[in-house]
């Protein structure tokens, strides 16, 4: 039964009730993105990471607690195998609104069928550049015209909506951001701007250096078209605007120049199933321990939700120029 939000139990200590989980359901991609990982990665071993039933059995906990949305992200979900039975059992869950989803697009000239079919409603599709050499470099070893294609593929299947996601870092791809945004109002999709976030140590630039600013991009974006705030909010860290004339949507994601944590609705599950309580800080709750250690007893799990909230840090710790604080990297974490 799914509990009426009055009475949510998950409500934390700043009186933010979260109703909104972000699942990773791999650590492994395909790409090797300059700002989430390096080169060389070493990933989980199996036995540490959590199955597929166990994933459900604690989505159906947070559902059964309140949550309404779920975002399955990775690493690249698309790469795990049985991705697409998982989320045809999370969709009916009641009292879940949306199931969406976050990936690289390299699958999904493939997929991007079976995972409307599946259930999933809406896809936000990672796309940093338009050039094909730069978007090698960006990602070490992907392929552009691979995740265009999974992008026409996206948009004529026909998602509720789609937004791309673009991290702008300064002299790579920061030229590119009216293009980018084009290229979205072309196909009638919305477009996110991502300043770089120091979740784990990356080896192949300075953080600080390719620093770009939301306010920089904006400024470039309103020399071509008009920007028009929009209310829509998702409780995330995302300011959206509408571009006028067009049907597409503009968000900035700026966790250095504009702080969102007063208004944070969202908790994380890593595959390796520890609970974090926020992107920017370390503290977490191990759930893959309390569920092996009591299988079937989903009370134990529930409690073990609940209690977590009262753990939940007030913002994020961000610093572009220490050394970072938070030694996880995205693909861990899921963004
Ligand atoms: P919605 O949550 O549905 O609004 O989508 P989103 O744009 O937040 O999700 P997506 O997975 O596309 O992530 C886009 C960027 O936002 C990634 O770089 C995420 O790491 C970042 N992001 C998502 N949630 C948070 C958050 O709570 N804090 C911070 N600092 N960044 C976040
Ligand atoms: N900073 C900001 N965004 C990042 N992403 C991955 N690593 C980082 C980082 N260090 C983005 C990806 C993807 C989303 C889930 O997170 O580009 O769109
Ligand atoms: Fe919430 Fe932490 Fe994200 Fe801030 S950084 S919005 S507190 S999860």
């Amino acid at each position: 039964m799914s509990i009426p939000s009055s009475t949510s139990p998950l409500v934390d200590r700043f009186g933010r009730r979260v109703n909104y989980l972000r699942i990773s359901i791999t650590d492994r991609c395909d790409f090797r993105c300059i700002y989430c990982m390096n080169e060389d990665m070493s990933f989980l071993p199996r036995a540490q990471i959590l199955t597929l039933e166990e994933i459900e059995t604690i989505a159906r906990a947070f559902v059964e607690l309140g949550v309404e949305k779920i975002r399955i992200t990775g690493g690249e979900p698309l790469v795990r195998k049985g991705v697409l039975d998982l989320l045809s059992h999370l969709g009916p869950l009641q009292g879940l609104r949306e199931l969406v989803m976050t990936t690289n697009g390299s699958q999904l000239e493939a997929m991007a069928e079976d995972l409307k079919a599946a259930g999933v409603q809406r896809l936000n599709i990672s796309l940093d550049t338009l050039d094909p050499e730069r978007f090698r470099q960006m990602t070490r070893v992907g392929n552009l015209h691979q995740v265009l294609r999974g992008i026409d593929a996206a948009v004529r299947v026909g998602f509720k909506r789609i937004k791309l996601n673009a991290v702008i870092m300064k002299n790579r791809n920061h030229r590119e951001v009216g293009e980018l945004a084009a290229f979205a109002v072309d196909r009638g999709i919305d477009i996110s701007f991502i300043e770089e976030m120091p979740l784990g140590v990356v080896d192949s630039h300075d953080r600080a250096e390719e620093y770009y600013s939301s306010d920089e991009i904006r400024q470039e974006l309103e020399r071509r078209f008009t920007l028009l705030p929009s209310p829509e909010n998702t409780g995330g860290p995302s300011r959206y605007f509408r571009l006028v004339g067009t049907h597409s949507r503009v968000g900035f994601i700026s966790p250095h120049s504009h702080n969102f944590c007063a208004s944070c609705n969202r908790v994380r599950l890593t595959v390796e199933g520890k609970l974090l309580l926020c992107l920017g800080n370390e503290h977490s709750v191990d759930l893959k321990r309390v569920l092996r250690a009591h299988p079937g007893d989903t009370g134990k799990l529930k409690k073990a939700i609940v209690d977590a909230l009262l753990i939940k840090p007030e913002r994020h710790e961000f610093d572009l120029k220490e050394q970072p604080l938070i030694f996880r990297h995205m693909s861990v974490t899921g963004g």
